[in-house]
């Protein structure tokens, strides 16, 4: 079986393309070539890899057409944005392809409301990334539905893995953060640090696509949620990061209005992002359906992409004896 992943070399592709391959999938990876996998794997020798910029081909209207001349069974699209980017693969590939799967995200569902939330609740997204995403699903869903095409949609919580930085206790991206907590300095979180962050192996998302192919049946027209087992609390994450260094977390909570004073502007909007969703999902649909078990909780996930930050000089930081990524 022939399967085409668009956009195959990034965070999850990393993953998902020798896996396919080492699953007996005959895979072509589409991208642009600027990057390469996060990391290197001899499955890649036996991938066709082709150079495509889906947005200059969108642009023309070829970017579906282009898709189908390399004649897929299957296509894994990791970069669609838009439902009309989704409309254009869905125009040029109905009645040629076995199975159509989309990449998602958590975001979908908006602010959570019964936690851990199921794929079945009512979606309230907000921001601009998250109203598309879920204009893609609703769309996606009916035209597996109603028109028959094969499409199944994972949505991923935050992706982490080694080469790139994890969602960190506050909510942000900052590095720094991770620093704080290893030397046992104190910690300023929001509120009461009690609101929550779902993160997902980049390797355990990429086992889902592969085992949403595999279940063909049981896939097609529905989505599933792909994180760990369990969310985190911002607070529950911090002492877990300064346990890791043998320190006790020294935390400080402040109303948000105060809090957002100490960052900067990208920090105070990447937690205030993930403080408003406060991500919290369900992965029994997955597991019951899929066969999906996640190697990582979303602990050891970080653990492990922050000890390639700590090897790679990104964060300035010795584990205590005895613990190592
Ligand atoms: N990051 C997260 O935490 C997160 C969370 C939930 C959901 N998601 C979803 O995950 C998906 C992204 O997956 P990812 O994180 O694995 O991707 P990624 O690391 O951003 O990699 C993007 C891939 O697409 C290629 N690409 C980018 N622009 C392209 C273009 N114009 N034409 C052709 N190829 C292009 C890149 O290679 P080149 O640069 O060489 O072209 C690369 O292979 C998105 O659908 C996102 O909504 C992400």
């Amino acid at each position: 079986m022939r399967v085409v992943v668009i956009g195959g070399s990034g965070h999850v592709g990393t993953f998902l393309v020798p896996r396919l391959v080492e699953a007996g999938y005959e895979v072509v990876s589409v991208s642009r070539g600027r990057r390469e996998p996060y990391r290197a794997d001899p499955a890649w020798r036996s991938v066709e890899q082709v150079t495509l910029d889906r947005e200059a081909e969108e642009a023309g209207g070829t970017f579906g057409e282009r898709v189908a001349k390399l004649e897929p069974d299957a296509v894994i699209d990791m970069i669609c944005f838009t439902p009309e980017s989704a409309s254009q693969m869905v125009e040029s590939l109905r009645g040629k392809l076995r199975h159509f799967l989309h990449c998602g995200t958590i975001w979908v569902h908006g602010h959570s409301t019964l936690v851990p939330a199921t794929e079945d609740l009512p979606r309230h997204p907000f921001g601009e990334y998250g109203i598309q995403k879920a204009r893609i699903e609703a769309y996606l869903l009916d035209e597996a539905r109603r028109g028959g095409f094969p499409a199944t949609l994972l949505h991923p919580g935050h992706i982490v893995g080694p080469g790139w930085a994890p969602v960190n206790p506050a909510g942000n991206f900052d590095p720094r953060v991770f620093e704080r907590l290893a030397r046992g300095e104190q910690l300023s979180l929001p509120n009461l640090g009690m609101e929550t962050v779902h993160h997902v192996h980049a390797d355990d998302v990429a086992q889902a696509f592969v085992r949403a192919l595999d279940n063909w049946g049981a896939a097609v027209g529905e989505s599933f949620h792909v994180v760990s087992p369990a969310a985190l609390t911002l607070r529950g994450y911090a002492e877990a990061v300064a346990g890791w260094f043998g320190k006790t977390a020294s935390l400080r909570f402040t109303s948000w209005e105060e809090w957002r004073e100490g960052v900067s502007e990208e920090e105070a909007r990447g937690t205030w992002d993930h403080i408003a969703h406060s991500p919290n999902c369900s992965i029994a649909k997955a597991r019951r359906l899929l066969d999906y078990q996640p190697r990582y909780s979303s602990l050891e996930a970080v653990r492990e992409s922050l000890g390639w930050l700590i090897e790679h000089g990104e964060v300035e930081a010795e584990w205590k004896t005895g613990i190592s990524s």
